[in-house]
């Protein structure tokens, strides 16, 4: 387990108080924000003594300034939902459409944005957050609960919560920007990437799925075996065009699972990222839109100079009846967990 100690980390621009947590464990340090419960550091061992390989900003004005949801948890929905709208029981709820015609991550204040209540239990660090009934045009009072936890061996773990007081939709994820080579890196060279997935949605012109499976077979999408990012960036394919290079979710599984499964594995720079989730989905996202955004200790970040592994569910599940759902009924709950391993190899 391990030890947690908090300092004040500022106010925000409507003056609501800021923490920072560092939970450390053996040789491994996490900082986590509670706005946006953001993971702002994750600093492992490496050849040079010890390596911080997550993208974050120096300064709370600076990440209420960017909107590439460095480090954040996403909510209610992470990804996209089509159209901005769904209808659930028989009702239409609108939202609003801040990706285009979609709605992506929660809106236009989702719960990246929300100062989380942090307390300490058992030596993990407990995050939780109430989203009012209604709030981004979404149904019923959510209470959300993600707790980190950090242990010696090197495992970030995540374990998500929820539970609506109405029928609603969640798909929580974490949207942290990795380089293996550090934060400053600046680039993705040297990395290979790695996915346990057969198949991906297929996307349209605006990043929602068209409901087809795409087999990765023989595809720049072919990620189970390890292929180096740059390499796979440069093949030529519809759907990388699309995205503008990896923006896609991988099909994990056809419904969740537990315990949890092996998703992906990036190597570089003498370590070894593992991803494990329950979640069916994982989104492979290689930063093509940071357009240097102000990083830590005055870097600033560009694109394709990190990659996200957002495990979730299918993007745009709520229009797409096959999909493992996204509805969370009232009274039901909401459970999944992720777990980031670093070790040296
Ligand atoms: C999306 C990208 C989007 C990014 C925002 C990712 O999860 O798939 O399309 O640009 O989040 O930072």
């Amino acid at each position: 387990m391990a030890e947690l100690t908090w300092q004040p980390f500022g106010l925000t621009r409507d003056r609501r108080q800021v923490e920072l947590w560092t939970l450390r464990a053996g040789r491994y340090a996490a900082q986590v924000l509670t706005y946006g419960g953001i993971l702002r550091a994750f600093t492992v061992p490496a050849e040079e003594g010890e390596r911080d390989i997550v993208l974050g900003c120096e300064t709370l004005a600076d990440y209420e300034r960017q909107d590439k949801y460095l480090g954040a948890l996403v909510g209610r929905v992470a990804n996209r939902i089509g159209g901005a709208a769904f209808a659930l029981n028989g009702t239409t709820y609108q939202l609003a459409a801040n990706n285009g015609p979609n709605c992506l991550h929660g809106g236009l204040h989702g719960f990246h944005q929300a100062v989380w209540k942090a307390r300490e239990e058992h030596g993990a660090l407990v995050l939780t957050h109430v989203s009012p009934d209604g709030e981004e045009g979404f149904p019923g009072a959510l209470w959300v609960q993600v707790t980190y936890t950090l242990t010696a061996d090197g495992v970030l773990t995540l374990d998500y919560r929820g539970e609506s007081t109405a029928d609603t939709l969640c798909n929580l994820t974490n949207h942290s920007y990795f380089n293996l080579l550090g934060h400053a890196s600046g680039s993705l060279a040297g990395q290979q990437i790695q996915v346990w997935a057969d198949a991906i949605t297929q996307t349209d012109a605006t990043s929602v799925p068209t409901g087809v499976l795409l087999p990765v077979e023989g595809t720049p999408f072919d990620l189970r075996r390890p292929v180096d990012f740059l390499q796979g960036l440069a093949m030529t394919h519809p759907q990388l065009t699309l995205g503008n290079g990896y923006d896609h979710n991988f099909v994990l599984s056809r419904q969740p699972r537990a315990p949890m499964g092996l998703a992906a594995r990036v190597t570089g720079g003498g370590l070894c990222l593992a991803c494990y989730t329950t979640q069916p989905g994982l989104q492979l996202y290689t930063a093509n839109y940071l357009d240097g955004t102000p990083g830590k200790g005055g870097v600033s970040y560009g694109p394709r100079s990190a990659f996200c592994l957002e495990t979730q569910a299918w993007p745009d599940a709520i229009h797409h009846p096959d999909f493992p759902t996204v509805v969370l009924r009232a009274g039901e709950s909401y459970r999944h967990t992720t777990a980031y391993r670093v070790t040296a190899v």
